[in-house]
């Protein structure tokens, strides 16, 4: 029922707001996560959950910016963010736009009052409708998509920002990985220790550009990576 209650608001087209503003220099983002996630998932998109305690906070940016009455376009967003920061405080079954049937199984929100203040609250809507958007929506869909399509080891590539220096066949700042894949005495175990602690000089092409040291690539990963650069030898030699 929930998952239908989420279906029905993507099918809505919704025109992005992105404009990003900060009060006081506080972030949103940064006060959402600390604040409202206890309660709301806030990945986009969203995951849902048998036992989940609130709708996920992009079926909530998106219900109130389409739901909140306005004969004026350009106040919805003002109109919506006002919505959150009256909300948060004082909830109730009267004002929320949840469909009667999410309400009574979730239990209207209890009231965030004295956990938040009206300056946060502002900070945490501008982020929601500058974030949970459509065009973000289909952003982060797309890049799910094309990153399930991949190997594994490529995904952690394109996720390791390894791509920005290294293509599979051409050398950009560093070498090809099939090169690097092709080079004598590269072995896994040779590979994950440069991945993880960086490499120079190795390669003449490289002209004294080093490979820097990927400490927080996680052992398994490492191997992952470096499994994925020799196979790319094999692909060569088919
Ligand atoms: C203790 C759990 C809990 C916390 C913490 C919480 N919420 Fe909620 N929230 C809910 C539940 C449950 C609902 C759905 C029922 C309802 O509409 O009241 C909800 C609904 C809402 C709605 C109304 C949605 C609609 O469609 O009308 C808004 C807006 C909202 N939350 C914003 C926030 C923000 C922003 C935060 C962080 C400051 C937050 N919530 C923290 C439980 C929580
Ligand atoms: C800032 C650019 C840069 C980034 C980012 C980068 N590399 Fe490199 N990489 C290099 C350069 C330059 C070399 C060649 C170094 C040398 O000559 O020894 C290299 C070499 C390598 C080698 C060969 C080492 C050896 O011992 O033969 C591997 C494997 C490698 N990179 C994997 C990766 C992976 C995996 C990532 C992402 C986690 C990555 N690189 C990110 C620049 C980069």
């Amino acid at each position: 029922m929930r998952i239908i209650f989420l279906a029905s608001l993507l099918l809505l087209l919704f025109s992005g707001c992105s404009q990003e503003k900060k009060v006081n220099n506080l972030d949103g983002k940064k006060l959402l996560e600390e604040k409202c996630t206890q309660c709301h998932n806030i990945d986009l998109p969203p995951k849902t959950f048998e036992d989940e305690k609130a709708p996920p906070m992009m079926a909530v940016a998106f219900h109130v910016r389409s739901f909140i009455q306005t004969g004026d376009e350009s106040q919805r967003i003002p109109k919506a963010i006002a919505f959150v920061k009256d909300y948060v405080v004082s909830p109730s079954a009267s004002k929320s736009f949840c469909d009667k049937a999410s309400l009574k199984s979730y239990g209207v929100m209890p009231s965030q009052k004295g956990k938040v203040t009206q300056d946060e609250l502002q900070a945490i809507a501008e982020y929601m409708f500058s974030h949970f958007t459509q065009k973000n929506l289909n952003e982060a869909q797309a890049l799910e998509n094309r990153l399930n399509a991949m190997p594994k080891g490529e995904r952690l590539a394109l996720q390791n920002g390894c791509l920005s220096c290294h293509k599979v066949d051409k050398r950009i700042v560093g070498p090809a990985f099939r090169d690097i894949a092709m080079r004598k005495g590269n072995s896994l175990e040779v590979l994950i220790h440069s991945i993880q602690n960086g490499s120079k000089k190795k390669y003449k092409s490289s002209k004294g550009a080093m490979m820097p040291a990927f400490k927080k690539i996680s052992d398994a990963d490492a191997k992952t990576l470096g499994e994925w650069i020799l196979s790319l030898k094999a692909q060569k030699d088919k």
